[in-house]
């Protein structure tokens, strides 16, 4: 051990106290501050449950980081807790994950199949058979089932509302067991995509999470630090920061943990025992590096043909951009890449997306005789982004590639 590398990191002592995964997004604490009333009239909703009733369905919207899952997966143990016939079924599903009709309808379904032999495999059945299976093994019992379709947007996105006008429809055939649907999103729009008696099925009861405030985010960070940091190691102006922070983008509780647990984790590297505000600003570029490199990462080949087209030309020294600035560097860079070529319109489409992403910068400019064209900058840092975009197997052979065209010049007045 004497002269190993790792020696200063074991050496130096740790700021969390055992426990480091209380900053983490799934930990679900004992109580959750500033949600007590949506906690109420949930409660009020699903305690028809425990009366062996069927609750009303219910939508749940709000933005990200607002406490949805987080308040419905507390919802989710009490009934268990309060249950005490053990006649409710509480099925949480994350339809990021389980995002298909047929992956939903088997996993409700094996919960009620008690023989391994006969569970539903994970695929080779018809969705018609799998339906057919989950209301007769749910039906067999006097029972209330409670199905949590978490980020409930992706999977109509991803496949429709099929799943959703069946699930919303079951009731109608089962004598026995009754089921209740609770949709969360943070995607107001797309019950747009849902049949009109699908929509008016689901949102029997609506419900809107609102964003935090500073002041309540201060609660919910001075809660997890209490539980997460040995005593003396944060101070006041820390958590303050932190949820001011938060704040100013739109009141995220995800984010304002996020910067903690970052700021404690850079604290903790440079081996400090105490966390400053000065680890919550670097704690801060920190995520949002992450944040940018993460989007980056995630975006189909096109896109990235897009933006790697846009950091290129300015790294040659264009700063200001034209839409046909951008669609030729573009081109050039597909034709090396040996990928398709879509249409102006179609970049101009995905130039949009990457503004929306908040990856680049497009402004409509007017310029001389009424003429007005966008005028584009990236915002994201160069090198790190271009590292990133060169993971992509697809660009892998334009590697430290340079651009031939010539940019148009913009006249500014
Ligand atoms: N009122 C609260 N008290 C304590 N912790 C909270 C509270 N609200 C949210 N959190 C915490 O903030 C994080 C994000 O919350 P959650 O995952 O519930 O957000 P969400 O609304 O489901 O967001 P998304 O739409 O992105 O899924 C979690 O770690 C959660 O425990
Ligand atoms: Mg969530």
């Amino acid at each position: 051990m004497e002269d190993s590398v790792f020696k200063p990191y074991l050496q130096t002592k740790s700021v969390f106290k055992e426990d480091r995964d209380i900053l983490r997004p799934s930990y679900i604490p004992e109580n959750l501050p500033h949600r007590e009333k949506q906690i109420d009239q949930l409660a009020s909703i699903l305690a028809t449950a425990l009366r062996g009733e069927r609750p009303s369905n219910v939508l749940i919207f709000g933005k990200t980081g607002t406490g949805k899952t987080a308040v419905i997966k507390y919802l989710g143990n009490e009934i268990l807790k309060a249950d005490e016939w053990e006649r409710i079924h509480f099925i949480y599903m994350n339809c990021e994950i389980v995002d298909t009709p047929y992956a939903v309808l088997q996993n409700i379904g094996n919960r009620f199949v008690q023989d391994f032999d006969e569970r539903i495999p994970f695929t080779g059945w018809s969705t018609e058979r799998v339906y057919n299976i989950l209301r007769e093994k749910m039906d067999e019992e006097r029972r209330v089932v409670v199905i949590v379709l978490d980020e409930i947007d992706k999977l109509v996105y991803k496949s429709g509302d099929d799943v959703l006008y069946h699930l919303s429809k079951i009731n109608d055939d089962l004598e026995k067991a009754k089921i209740s649907l609770i949709g969360l999103s943070n995607d107001l729009k797309f019950t747009e995509f849902l049949d009109p008696r699908v929509k008016s099925r689901l949102g029997d009861e609506k419900m809107v999470f609102p964003p935090y405030n500073a002041n309540e985010l201060r609660d919910i960070l001075q809660q997890r630090a209490e539980l997460a940091f040995e005593n003396g190691v944060i101070n006041g102006g820390v958590v303050s920061l932190c949820a001011a922070l938060a704040a100013q983008e739109h009141g995220d509780a995800r984010r304002a943990l996020d910067l903690l647990r970052v700021a404690a984790e850079l604290a903790e590297r440079s081996g400090c025992d105490r966390i400053t505000e000065q680890d919550v600003r670097r704690a801060k570029n920190k995520v949002e590096l992450d944040c940018v490199l993460e989007a980056t990462r995630s975006l189909p080949t096109q896109s990235k043909l897009v933006l790697l087209g846009i950091i290129l030309s300015e790294e040659r020294g264009s700063k200001r951009l034209t839409t046909g600035d951008v669609y030729s560097a573009y081109k050039e860079l597909a034709r090396r890449a040996g990928t398709g070529i879509l249409t102006q319109r179609r970049v101009t489409d995905l130039i949009s997306e990457l503004d929306m992403l908040g990856l680049v910068n497009a402004r409509v400019k007017s310029f001389g005789r009424g003429g007005r064209t966008k005028e584009i900058q990236s915002s994201v840092p160069m090198l790190e982004t271009k590292k990133v975009l060169e993971k992509d197997e697809v660009l892998s052979g334009i590697k430290n590639y340079r651009l031939k065209f010539q940019t148009t010049l913009l006249v500014h007045e």
